[in-house]
C-alpha cells in the first residue's frame, strides 16, 4: 500500500487516478483548492484536503508522509476557454512547487499528467506548431506547459519525475481496458480513456518503469491504427 498525494483530485485525471489508486488498497490525500466544492471526493481511503498545486508552502507541508505525488492539475478546462488570463509560469510554478516539496520531504516520485502538444508529429514538426492538429488560440496553454516540461528537464536528480502525455483525444467517458502502450516523443493517433491513463500512472507508482517525458496511448490491437 503506498500513499499518494493527488493535486488536481478534482478534475477529471484527478478523479480517475483517485478511483484507480483506492481500488487498489493505496490511500489518496486529494488535494483541490476549495474542499467544500469537492466533498463527493470523501470516502474510506481519501483524505480531501486543500493545497494549491503553485503555493510552495502549500506543497511542502502536504508532502511529507506520501511515497508518489501526481500533478493532474489544469488551470483551464477545455478548447473553448479563454487563455488571457493564463500565468504562462503556472507549470513552472508548479514544477518548482513539486520538487523542492517532494525532495525535501524524501518523498522522491512525482507523475504528472503532459500535453499532446509538446510532442511531434511523425515530421519532426511540434504538434502546437501544425494548426491543423493544434488550434493557434490554444498556443499560450500549450506554451504554458511547455515551459514546465523544460523546468522538470533542467532539476537534478533528487525527484523521480514522469510525465505521461496522452494522445489528443483523452476521453473522460471511455472505459477502463487497463490496457496502454508508451511511446517516446512523437504524437501517436491512438486515443486513450482517462481510466486507463490512470492505469498507466498507478502501474509507474506501484512499479516503476519509466522517468522523464513519455507518450501513453490505446495499444494499436485496440485502437485500429497508429501512426
Ligand atoms: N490530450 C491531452 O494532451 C490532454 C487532454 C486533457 C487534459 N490534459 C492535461 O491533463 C491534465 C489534467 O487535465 P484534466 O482534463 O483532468 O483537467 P480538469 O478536468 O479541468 O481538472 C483540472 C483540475 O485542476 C484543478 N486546479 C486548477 N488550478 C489548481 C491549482 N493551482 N492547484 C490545485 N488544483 C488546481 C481544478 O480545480 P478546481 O476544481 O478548484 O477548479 C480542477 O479540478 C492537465 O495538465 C491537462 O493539460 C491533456
Amino acid at each position: 500500500m503506498s500513499r499518494i498525494i493527488v493535486f488536481g483530485a478534482g478534475g477529471r485525471a484527478g478523479r480517475a487516478v483517485t478511483g484507480e489508486a483506492l481500488s487498489r488498497g493505496h490511500e489518496v490525500t486529494a488535494a483541490v483548492r476549495n474542499p467544500d466544492a469537492h466533498r463527493t471526493l470523501e470516502r474510506p481511503g481519501v483524505t480531501l484536503v486543500r493545497g494549491d498545486v503553485t503555493a510552495p508552502g502549500e506543497v511542502s507541508s502536504l508532502a511529507p508522509g506520501h511515497d508518489a505525488a501526481v500533478h493532474a492539475v489544469s488551470p483551464f478546462s477545455g478548447p473553448e476557454a479563454d487563455f488571457s488570463t493564463l500565468d504562462p509560469e503556472f507549470f513552472v510554478k508548479s514544477a518548482d512547487a513539486l520538487l523542492a516539496g517532494l525532495e525535501a520531504a524524501e518523498a522522491p516520485s512525482l507523475l504528472l499528467v503532459g500535453l499532446f502538444a509538446n510532442l511531434v508529429t511523425p515530421d519532426g514538426v511540434p504538434v502546437m506548431d501544425d494548426p491543423g492538429l493544434f488550434p493557434e488560440h490554444i498556443r499560450p496553454f500549450a506554451l504554458a506547459h511547455t515551459a514546465g516540461l523544460e523546468r522538470l528537464r533542467a532539476a537534478g536528480a533528487g525527484v523521480r519525475w514522469l510525465m505521461l502525455t496522452p494522445p489528443a483525444a483523452l476521453d473522460p467517458d471511455g472505459p477502463r481496458t487497463g490496457r496502454y502502450a508508451f511511446g517516446g516523443e512523437t504524437l501517436v493517433d491512438a486515443p486513450l480513456s482517462y481510466a486507463d491513463l490512470a492505469v498507466a500512472i498507478v502501474d509507474e507508482i506501484e512499479s516503476p518503469t519509466r522517468r522523464g517525458r513519455v507518450s501513453v496511448f490505446t495499444p494499436a490491437a485496440e485502437a485500429g491504427r497508429t501512426t
